[in-house]
């Protein structure tokens, strides 16, 4: 039996390309549904070309209303018997009461090398510190934004001359290395970070 995946997204959704084009085989998950907050997010498409189910929750129809807009994230999850989530360029805060309910069963992945630089623009955080490595995190999701126990990181330098585009380009190739191989082992028990190093 395999642990039914699902993915929620906001944009493009190359993460999640990566993480559904990974379950296959031997691996413990299989990507079972694909929920978008914005019905104009590009991964959509992709989700259909890969033959996921997709659905939309639509965050503006919940205006100044998150329990309501969890309440129906949740319903769906449930009707389609999802047993672990994988945030994927989801770009909404989630609640205490929704990061509970799904307790080590929820991921992420962030764009910075956690604790640094949690929130957005993490590009240009990291340069504006002058930081000499940048890097990605995968974690699992609890109440605090990009607080949880960290399953993964992947990290590469910041060269001379180095702007915020420069450094996202170069770091989703990384993401999408790290974040199917902390997912395969998560679904499989593993919770030892994994860290990878590109030179
Ligand atoms: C990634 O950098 C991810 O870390 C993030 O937003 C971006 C999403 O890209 N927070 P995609 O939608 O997976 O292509």
């Amino acid at each position: 039996m395999t642990t039914r995946v699902g993915i929620l997204i906001s944009g493009g959704g190359s993460n999640m390309v990566a993480l559904a084009r990974d379950m296959t085989g031997d691996h413990p998950g299989r990507a079972r549904l694909v929920i978008s907050n914005d019905p104009g997010a590009g991964g959509l498409l992709k989700a259909n070309a890969l033959k996921i189910p997709t659905a939309v929750v639509d965050h503006r129809d919940f205006p100044g209303n998150r329990e309501e807009f969890e309440a129906a994230l949740h319903a769906i999850l449930e009707e389609a018997r999802i047993e672990v989530v994988a945030l994927a360029g989801f770009m909404r805060i989630l609640t205490p009461a929704f990061t509970a309910r799904w307790a080590g069963r929820m991921v992420n992945i962030h764009p910075s090398l956690l604790p640094k630089y949690r929130g957005l623009h993490t590009h240009q955080r990291a340069l504006d510190a002058g930081e000499v490595e940048h890097g990605c995190t995968v974690h699992e999701v609890t109440a605090d934004l990009d607080d949880g126990p960290i399953l993964g990181q992947a990290r590469m330098a910041v060269r001379p001359g180095d702007t915020a585009q420069m450094l996202a380009d170069r770091l989703l190739p990384l993401e999408h290395q790290l974040y199917p191989q902390v997912l395969r082992r998560f679904l499989a028990g593993n919770r030892a970070p994994l860290m990878l190093d590109a030179v």
